[in-house]
């Protein structure tokens, strides 16, 4: 069951992560000097399609490998447990993503125009900088970074 877990967590990774790299590398410099919306709206009416559910995915195996490592949820958020730290910083990198995805879709994107693009790019490239924390925390549980 860990094994199944692990693998689908890191393949749920390799897709949030890896997507978010090629959306602030490649799609949006294409995105920003063409000045075009729709560039950009297609590219996310394509990979919404796999990278929600590989979101949902993470949420669930990292709270199941959370629960693995500290049966106890109120442990959790024991700062005196080494533990408790990644799982702590994964929440609050949550918390952020969660932030971002919210005012990006509800403020943002229903008036995304040539002369707003900027803020969606900011909005990408924080989305696209917390992903790759997400990576560094989760490897931290082996190397112990945070403990
Ligand atoms: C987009 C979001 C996320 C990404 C990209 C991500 C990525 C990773 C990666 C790459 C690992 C390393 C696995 C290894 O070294 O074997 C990992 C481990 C882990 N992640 Fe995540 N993660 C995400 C979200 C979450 C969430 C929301 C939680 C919930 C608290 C979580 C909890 C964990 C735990 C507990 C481990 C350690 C598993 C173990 O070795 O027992 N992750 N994650």
């Amino acid at each position: 069951m860990y094994g199944l877990l692990l693998l689908l967590h890191i393949l749920a990774a390799t897709i949030w992560t890896g997507g978010h790299i090629v959306l602030s590398v490649v799609v949006l410099p294409n995105v920003l000097k063409q000045r075009s919306p729709e560039l950009l709206l297609s590219f996310e009416s394509v990979y919404e399609k796999i990278g929600m559910p590989a979101l949902i995915i993470q949420i669930i195996t990292g709270v199941m490998l959370a629960h693995r490592l500290l049966p106890d949820v109120s442990q959790w958020f024991d700062l005196s447990n080494p533990v408790a730290h990644p799982i702590m910083l994964k929440l609050g990198l949550l918390a952020l993503t969660a932030g971002f995805a919210i005012n990006a879709r509800f403020r943002v994107i229903p008036n995304l125009s040539p002369s707003n693009l900027n803020v969606m790019a900011w909005h990408i490239v924080s989305v696209t900088v917390i992903s790759v924390l997400f990576v560094v925390v989760g490897v931290s549980f082996r190397t112990g970074w945070f403990y």
